[in-house]
């Protein structure tokens, strides 16, 4: 397959597009473990986690009803401003359903515990919550995820889906954003 070139506002790459989608793939033989051929609710943390989400989803054969979920935390800055607040709900009903949550990353964890904290509330069969990233040191509220993709170290990543302003989505690796290019673009 051929590989574009690392992009010029990236410093250094951390994980391949090769490495993503091996793990992917091994995310998704763990999910098979867990849940056998059971149906599962798959709801994707908006924007961030629809390409995970998207590959992770091939790789099961399961029966999968899908649905997104949009969070507000970040704006255009790279840490977090106070609270999460919920902007677009579930369209899907969730109760007695097996509900997988996806994001995209796992930082200070009070955006996955606003959303499991709903979603608990509406009374699934049972929840569990799959990240790619986790950045561990970064927690402000205790919270883990049942499947993770990769530890990374606190450093602000783009690519694969992760933004900084928006912008990088599409990026097919995920890489630390250099510092000159955290500023916000005009
Ligand atoms: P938390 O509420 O602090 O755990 O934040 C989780 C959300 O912040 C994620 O869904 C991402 O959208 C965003 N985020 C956290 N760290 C990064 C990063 O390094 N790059 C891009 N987005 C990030
Ligand atoms: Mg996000």
């Amino acid at each position: 397959m051929a590989r574009l070139p690392l992009h010029p506002d990236i410093e250094t790459e951390l994980i391949t597009e090769e490495a993503i989608k091996q793990r992917v793939a091994e995310l998704g033989a763990e999910l098979k473990r867990v849940y056998g051929n059971e149906e599962l609710t798959f709801i994707s943390v908006m924007n961030g986690a629809i390409l995970f989400t998207a590959d992770l989803l091939r790789q099961i054969d399961n029966p999968v009803r899908l649905d997104c979920i949009r969070i507000s935390s970040y704006g255009n800055a790279t840490e977090s401003h106070g609270t999460p607040k919920l902007v677009h709900s579930l369209m899907l009903d969730v109760t007695g359903r097996h509900v997988l949550l996806v994001d995209d990353i796992l930082d200070t964890g009070k955006t996955l515990s606003l959303v499991a904290g709903m979603i608990r509330g509406l009374q699934p069969a049972s929840m569990r919550v799959c990240v790619l990233l986790d950045k561990k040191g970064r927690r402000q509220v205790p919270f883990e995820a049942d499947f993770v993709g990769f530890k990374i170290p606190d450093k602000f990543v783009v690519g694969y889906g992760l933004d900084y302003a928006e912008r990088y989505r599409n990026l097919p690796s995920i890489g630390v954003l250099k510092a000159e290019r955290q500023k916000l673009p005009g």
